[in-house]
């Protein structure tokens, strides 16, 4: 089977073409995302959208890449519910809850706790937009990967190493508003996972944390820091 295709468009944005050749986005942050180039804002092909929460740096494009390409958004029920005030159908947007499982069409998508807040900007207003969350998601071949979304290092990522064993988290560093590269490296033990793509860094200046200080810290333990450029694509597993 052919390898999935994964492409880091900056801060915690993800492109991945799947073996089966389906086009998932994470936290879709496009066109505002200072760090995303721009041959990467466009968007040819998407199949489905998974959002970890509704901050403006995760929502991203959601609204524009669903008026032109209709994919399934997988998200919690809160913020299906405040998407579904800016146009995306009921039945288009996968709503669930921490500790659930979905299926779209063969991708599973296991919801996880994320300690964070969640609101969503409604027309000026911030409103609430669900708690935050992370995935563990599962393709078509079976390979895993935890998405963190932002969050603080926390307990439950040890039963999210019993219960999903992720191979590989994708996990930020950037501190300020997430874990920095000394909580990640925790993190990355915690989850149980061989690889780490650092995230979340570097996007604004308050953003601080670096590779280099998580590899550092994960010295020894085995755990691979796979630092990718952004625009670089690699394959996974
Ligand atoms: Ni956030
Ligand atoms: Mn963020």
């Amino acid at each position: 089977m052919a390898h999935n295709r994964f492409t880091w468009c900056g801060h915690s944005t993800f492109r991945i073409e799947t073996g089966e050749d389906k086009v998932i986005y994470i936290d879709p942050y496009l066109s505002a995302n200072p760090a995303c180039p721009s041959e990467l804002q466009k968007v040819e092909r998407c199949d489905i959208i998974a959002l970890t929460h509704g901050h403006a740096d995760h929502l991203g494009d959601t609204i524009e890449i669903y008026n032109e390409h209709r994919p399934k958004i997988v998200a919690i029920f809160d913020l299906c519910w405040v998407l579904g005030k800016h146009g995306v159908a009921p039945e288009d947007c996968v709503g669930m809850n921490i500790g659930g499982t979905v299926d779209v069409g063969g991708v599973k998508f296991m919801q996880t706790p994320a300690t964070h807040s969640g609101s969503m900007d409604d027309g000026g207003e911030q409103v609430y937009g669900g708690d935050p969350t992370g995935y563990v998601i599962e393709l078509e071949d079976g390979f895993r990967f935890y998405h963190s979304g932002d969050t603080w290092v926390m307990a439950d990522m040890e039963f999210i190493a019993k219960l999903f064993k992720p191979e590989v988290a994708m996990l930020p560093i950037g501190g300020h508003f997430t874990m920095d590269p000394v909580a990640a490296a925790l993190a990355a033990k915690m989850t149980g996972v061989k690889r780490v793509v650092p995230m979340h860094y570097g996007t604004f200046p308050v953003l601080t944390g670096e590779p280099e200080h998580l590899a550092k810290e994960l010295e020894g333990t085995g755990i691979e820091v796979l630092a990718v450029e952004v625009g670089q694509e690699f394959t996974l597993p």
